[in-house]
């Protein structure tokens, strides 16, 4: 899983594919690498690690060239070594490349007979040594690619550039996206459209098979058989700047200030300002017609789903079934007669969600996408997109982009409850109000900041942590200790807090802080009981809470941090800033690469 790029064109290409690495470093920052075509021989510059590691190599060793390759890798196969690092080749091809070839044992074993030599343990090298082998047998390199993409199998995104041939670029697409930029004498390969927003805005999806082979000028596209086929090109509106933190000391903490930002515009575009009704898009079936959902997503994002199904049932009263997307697939439960498949994902890229997808549509289900990139590979393929307004999210641990998703999908609900007629206008108008309100909490909980700070000293020399939640502040968490093993290294549990006695209890002492997420509300009686019974054990408690949850609390827990008092219905959306918060500032007491945490990637494109 990494990100690919390739440019054909009029002017040097290294810093253009540099650019487009850094766009695209969100998909992997293990090793990354170039190649350019320099008087007709192919050379390269790779390096171990993070980008700025090949950028401190370019600065010693510049690559000249006007067409080259580019790529970041999250390694699946191979260490993340700069012997392993992309682009891969011979001193005829060079191939950048995105995926995993699942029968490259097979063919490299089938190559080392025809005396092929490879120099790495990549599967991604099985296919330059096969283009390399078919050159060497005579054949075009057109030939030799198309030959070469009959004998792959697996999910690939691939750009392939030959020695001799500067005008020439053929770039595959298998599983994994991959598009063409049109520029004025210049043409481009990338992962997403995102990484050639700042050179064209003039994009063509390849679709799921295809090839194409550009020149300077054009592309050609072709099905698997070698039959050209048309293309369709359409303007991407993703901004070409440059993103910058704008004074934060992380993408981290500049993205969790934006959460009421975000809340407000995801808002805006779900809620009618004149009637404060909640508008949906025009939908290709009828929401009261839908008689079940199965939700599926990834991570945070079906954190996000959990939360949102809780509210569905309880507000729309809809059954929802929901499981993570590697699992759903090959569950095969038995799904309803036009039901809704309802998927969640920021990047609208990540392999298991999508595949998910596709299996729920095969099996008869509409298809509604909760998704923050409009030009992603799940937006193509779904019957509905309901936008997240989230903005480009750079930090690899997810934020801002998770708080879109519950607004959105806490709109989903109230418009099921209006359709299914099990939420009355008075209803709706309370909770419309209660999310209206909620840009505005979002911004006063900053002012937390310092006792959030102080929290973390709590947490940050512990080697474990429990998390405690019931109902819809059990996925928060979830999310909260998700957010802190990511970015903290720190082991981290959530369990529904009800569930607690049931085993983890055992796990009490004074080293295992407890973070327990309890709004004074329905269940909060239940919640303190909970942790009631974690207190006389030992256990040290930290409680997010609000003003009427804090002086009851107080008493039993070592810090109590009361956010501002919002509706019960949204305090799940409140309480996933102040986890997400906390998991920041124990990071930074750990001092850890916060917006690239190890072994990581932000899409993960591979199953
Ligand atoms: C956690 C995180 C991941 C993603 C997951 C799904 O902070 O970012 O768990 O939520 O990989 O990614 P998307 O939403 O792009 O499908």
């Amino acid at each position: 899983m990494c990100g690919i790029v390739g440019v054909i064109g009029r002017q040097d290409a290294t810093p253009l594919l540099f650019g487009a690495l850094r766009r695209l470093e969100y998909r992997g920052y293990d090793s990354a690498g170039i190649a350019t075509l320099v008087n007709g021989h192919i050379e390269r510059r790779r390096a171990e690690g993070k980008l700025d590691n090949l950028g401190h190599v370019l600065d010693r060793s510049p690559l000249p060239g006007l067409t080259g390759i580019g790529h970041t890798r999250w390694a699946t196969h191979g260490a993340p070594t700069e012997g392993n690092a992309h682009p891969h080749g011979t001193e005829r091809v060079s191939v950048v490349h995105n995926g995993i070839i699942e029968n490259h044992a097979e063919l490299r074993a089938e190559l080392e007979a025809e005396g092929q030599l490879f120099s790495t343990e990549t599967d991604t090298e099985t296919v330059a040594q096969m283009v390399d082998l078919n050159l060497k047998r005579g054949m075009k390199p057109t030939e030799a690619a198309h030959a070469c993409l009959q004998r792959l199998s697996g999910a690939y995104a691939l750009a392939m550039i030959f020695a001799g041939h500067p005008e020439l670029m053929i770039g595959a697409r298998h599983g994994a996206p991959l598009a063409v930029g049109f520029g004025e004498g210049e043409m481009f390969l990338g992962s997403d459209s995102l990484a050639l927003a700042p050179m064209t805005r003039r994009i063509a999806y390849l679709r799921d098979g295809e090839w194409a082979v550009l020149s300077r000028d054009d592309a050609r596209f072709f099905d698997a058989q070698g039959r050209e086929t048309s293309c369709e090109i359409s303007i991407s509106a993703l901004p070409g700047g440059a993103i910058g933190k704008d004074g934060y000391r992380h993408f981290m903490e500049k993205e969790l200030h934006e959460h009421p930002l975000v809340i407000g515009q995801t808002l805006q575009r779900m809620i009618d300002p004149a009637t404060r009704r909640v508008v949906m898009p025009d939908l290709p079936f009828d929401l009261a017609a839908i008689p079940r959902i199965t939700m599926t997503a990834c991570g945070s994002a079906f954190y996000a789903g959990l939360i949102g199904r809780y509210w569905l049932e309880a507000e729309a009263r809809i059954p929802v079934d929901g499981d993570v997307a590697s699992e759903l697939r090959y569950r095969e439960p038995p799904l309803a007669k036009d039901g809704l498949a309802l998927l969640i994902s920021q990047s609208g890229e990540t392999a298991d969600t999508l595949a998910a997808l596709r299996s729920l549509r095969q099996a008869g289900q509409h298809v509604m996408s909760v998704l923050n990139v409009s030009e992603s590979t799940m937006a193509r393929e779904s019957d509905v997109v309901l936008d997240t307004v989230a903005g480009p999210e750079i930090c690899v641990a997810s934020t801002k982009a998770f708080t879109a998703q519950l607004s959105v999908l806490a709109c989903l609900a109230i418009a099921f409850g209006r359709a299914r007629g099990s939420m009355n206008e008075s209803r709706e108008e309370e909770l419309v109000q209660a999310l209206l309100d909620l840009p505005g909490r979002a911004a006063e909980l900053f002012a937390l900041q310092p006792a959030i700070q102080q929290a973390a000293a709590m947490v940050a020399d512990a080697r474990d942590v429990l998390y405690l939640g019931r109902g819809s502040q059990f996925p928060v968490a979830l999310e909260g200790a998700l957010k802190l093993k990511e970015i903290s290294y720190i082991h981290a549990e959530a369990y529904a807090a009800g569930e607690m006695k049931h085993g983890p209890i055992a796990l009490i002492d004074r080293n295992v802080p407890i973070v327990a997420s309890v709004p004074s509300g329905r269940l909060f009686e239940k919640t303190a009981s909970n942790l009631q019974e974690a207190r006389a054990r030992g256990g040290r408690l930290l409680c997010f809470t609000d003003q009427a949850g804090a002086s009851r609390l107080g008493p039993l827990a070592e810090q109590v941090i009361a956010l501002p008092d919002v509706h019960d219905f949204v305090a799940p959306i409140l309480h996933s800033i102040a986890v997400q918060m906390l998991a920041y500032e124990v990071a930074l007491l750990k001092g850890t690469d916060v917006d690239q945490p190890r072994n990581l990637a932000k899409s993960v494109t591979v199953e």
